[in-house]
């Protein structure tokens, strides 16, 4: 179900901007600071409710602006269903199909959006909170219940951390842990699950791109020797003492090997963004077999600091795929893509059809 009428208003540099997606492979082409990020950005938005540049909203909201409000139409075998996203710096509200929704959730479901930028290492080279937010995006596709789970969790876990900072006795503290060792194994055990689909395609497309053996794992966030009842029960001086509970899958990683070593500081800057790519690229892969939508794939420059190779071998991945795939350039066109459906260039801010 792709993407394919896009309106943005507000948003960025961005004033106003319509345009038709192709449903197979979209081009933008612009000079630096034209808004070729600031438009994938909005595509992000509208598929995710939040940016992978910002966590404030603000930033978002064009400058003079009040709000952002990113449309689109998701076209289905027998209609168009219109979806939107309206940002204020109080929050993200979604509609679908012309009603509001009561989570952003819904839209997610209908719109599932990835991207490839140029800070696409980070997923290996910073800590382990993007690496989880990477695997909690795929498993709310497989295992719908995921969200709720990780709700509940979340709540348990914010109740007991206040319990532990405000010093209260250990038989207060522990009456969160029931719920909080219920839904966090549910989290835990549905994000395992989702490693061990993953692990099929990343193996192979990870060799492909590093001519690597790249390795997957999950750790929980508790010794991996230990349940995390074990676990919980034998950090209760640390929690204390730190005044937050310190295991759980809130600490979870995905741990990655690459060759047989752990790859973080290992690799090379243009290792780590294959790497990150291969990971992105098998979980887009693994969507015709979970889940009834197509995803929208968004590469941002991708020619940034990769070799010819290197570059060829991403775009070879890539175009294999069964995604819509929505790609910048700093160049007029990118024949190594094939021909695109429909190609725009953007000028300060200004979208036009080519
Ligand atoms: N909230 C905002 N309101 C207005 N303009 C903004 C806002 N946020 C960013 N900009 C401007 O938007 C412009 C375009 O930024 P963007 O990152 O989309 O460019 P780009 O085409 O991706 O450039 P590059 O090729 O360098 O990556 C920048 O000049 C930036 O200053
Ligand atoms: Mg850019």
């Amino acid at each position: 179900m792709p993407l394919r009428r896009v309106q943005v208003t507000d948003f960025r540099c961005l004033q106003s901007a319509g345009l038709e997606l192709d449903s197979r492979f979209t081009l933008i082409s612009g000079t630096n600071a034209s808004g070729k990020t600031s438009l994938l950005e909005a595509l992000y938005v509208l598929g995710r409710g939040r940016s992978f540049r910002t966590r404030r909203l603000e930033h978002l909201i064009r400058h003079g602006a009040e709000q952002f409000v990113v449309f689109g139409e998701i076209e289905s075998p027998d209609r168009r269903i219109p979806v939107g996203v309206e940002g204020t710096t109080a929050g993200v509200r979604a509609k679908v199909a012309g009603a509001k929704t009561s989570s952003l959730a819904e839209l997610a479901l209908l719109l599932p959006v990835q991207i490839i930028d140029p800070e696409v290492h980070r997923l290996i080279e910073e800590g382990p909170s993007r690496r989880r937010r990477f695997l909690d995006w795929g498993v709310f596709h497989v295992e719908h219940s995921f969200i709720g789970h990780w709700q509940r969790y979340n709540q348990a876990l914010k109740q007991r951390n206040a319990a532990l900072k405000s010093r209260l006795p250990r038989t207060v503290v522990s009456a969160w842990d029931r719920d909080l060792l219920e839904y966090g194994s549910l989290v835990s055990n549905a994000r395992s699950r989702y490693v061990t689909l993953l692990t099929r395609h990343a193996e192979v497309i990870g060799r492909n791109l590093l001519g690597l053996e790249l390795e997957l794992s999950y750790g929980p966030g508790w010794p991996r020797d230990r349940s995390f009842a074990e676990g919980l029960q034998n950090s209760w001086a640390h929690d204390q003492e730190s005044g937050a509970t310190q295991v759980g899958p809130h600490r979870a990683d995905l741990s990655i090997r690459l060759g047989g070593l752990r790859v973080k500081d290992r690799i090379s800057r243009g290792q780590q963004k294959l790497l990150a790519a291969a990971l992105l690229i098998s979980q887009v892969k693994l969507f015709p077999e979970t889940a009834p939508v197509q995803p929208c794939l968004l590469l941002d420059d991708p020619a940034a600091e990769l070799d010819d190779d290197r570059l060829a071998g991403l775009i070879r991945e890539v175009s294999t795929q069964s995604v819509q795939l929505i790609v910048t350039t700093l160049h007029g066109e990118f024949p190594a893509f094939g021909t695109p459906g429909r190609t725009f260039s953007v000028n300060a801010g200004r979208v036009e059809a080519l």
